[in-house]
């Protein structure tokens, strides 16, 4: 078993990582997510692009969400995407060659775009907000550069719902416990973004929410359940909240790691999403 393997998954600083692959195929497998597919498909009903659109992606990362979007967009629509990861573009422009419209992928930071006021139609965000320091700096940002009128989508995790059974009470405890608990970043972003889009002008015109569950694991075979972080960099952060003694951490990942084997193992992770429009004046 992969005990050694901490798997931890952090995308303040993507081109910085030693693991940047890892990091860049777990985008893949969350993109499979069947949460996110779901939330994706929401998201496109309620936006109703129209063809000539400009849209924007804010921390895009490798674009297939967006990149699917463009279809909406006619010959004369436009993508913009904007990520702080050059890495994460690299692979984003390369998918982008079968798209029709004019697309544009370009290194940014969330706080602080670079592009004019109003120039958008509609601005898009999925699962950045939690990597962010200030948040609210970023979606305010997001709704300058959207037009009078324009429409915000906002899709983002809400850690605080993390649940883990491996049929021990106390474990799953000491994790819900440690995922309640706000440390370095905004990780429970996703049940905050209604306030946070009411709280920079715009007005929210729907929500939802989608909860992705594991309920099986090879830690024989994989480092990590799909898309998700390694049990001994789950065993870090409750060590790092004070949930886990440093000499428990491989206690806690080998009694993980044994209930999977047994096919004891379930996970669930609840993401939240919200439109809202600008304005019209
Ligand atoms: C979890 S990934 C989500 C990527 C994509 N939105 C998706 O849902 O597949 C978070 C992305 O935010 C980017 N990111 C982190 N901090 C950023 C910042 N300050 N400005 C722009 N992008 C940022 C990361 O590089 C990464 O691509």
């Amino acid at each position: 078993m992969a005990t050694e393997d901490r798997h931890g998954l952090g995308y303040e600083r993507v081109d910085d990582d030693p693991n940047v692959s890892v990091l860049l195929s777990a985008m893949d497998a969350t993109s499979r997510w069947e949460a996110t597919r779901r939330l994706r498909a929401w998201e496109r009903d309620q936006l109703r692009l129209g063809e000539g659109q400009r849209l924007l992606d804010v921390g895009c990362g490798l674009g297939d969400a967006v990149l699917s979007l463009a279809a909406d967009l006619g010959d004369d629509g436009e993508v913009v995407g904007v990520d702080v990861s050059a890495e994460m573009l690299r692979v984003a422009r390369a998918r982008a060659t079968t798209a029709r419209c004019r697309v544009r992928f370009t290194v940014g930071n969330a706080c602080a775009l670079d592009e004019p006021d109003g120039g958008f139609d509609v601005v898009r965000s999925e699962r950045t907000l939690q990597w962010l320091a200030d948040p609210d700096a970023a979606v305010a940002e997001m709704a300058r550069v959207l037009r009078p009128g324009g429409r915000i989508s906002l899709i983002d995790t809400d850690w605080s719902t993390f649940a883990i059974d491996v049929g021990d009470d106390d474990l799953a405890e000491r994790v819900r416990r440690t995922m309640r608990t706000e440390r370095h970043r905004p990780s429970n972003i996703g049940r905050r973004l209604h306030d946070v889009v009411r709280g920079v002008g715009l007005t929210p015109l729907a929500e939802t929410e989608s909860t992705q569950t594991w309920t099986a694991w090879n830690p024989d075979e994989s480092a990590a359940p799909s898309g998700c972080f390694s049990m001994q960099s789950l065993a870090d952060d409750l060590v790092d909240a004070g949930q886990l003694a440093p000499a428990e951490r491989d206690g806690f990942v080998l009694t993980i790691h044994l209930a999977a084997l047994r096919d004891q193992f379930s996970m669930a992770l609840t993401m939240y999403a919200v439109v809202a429009t600008a304005p019209t004046t």
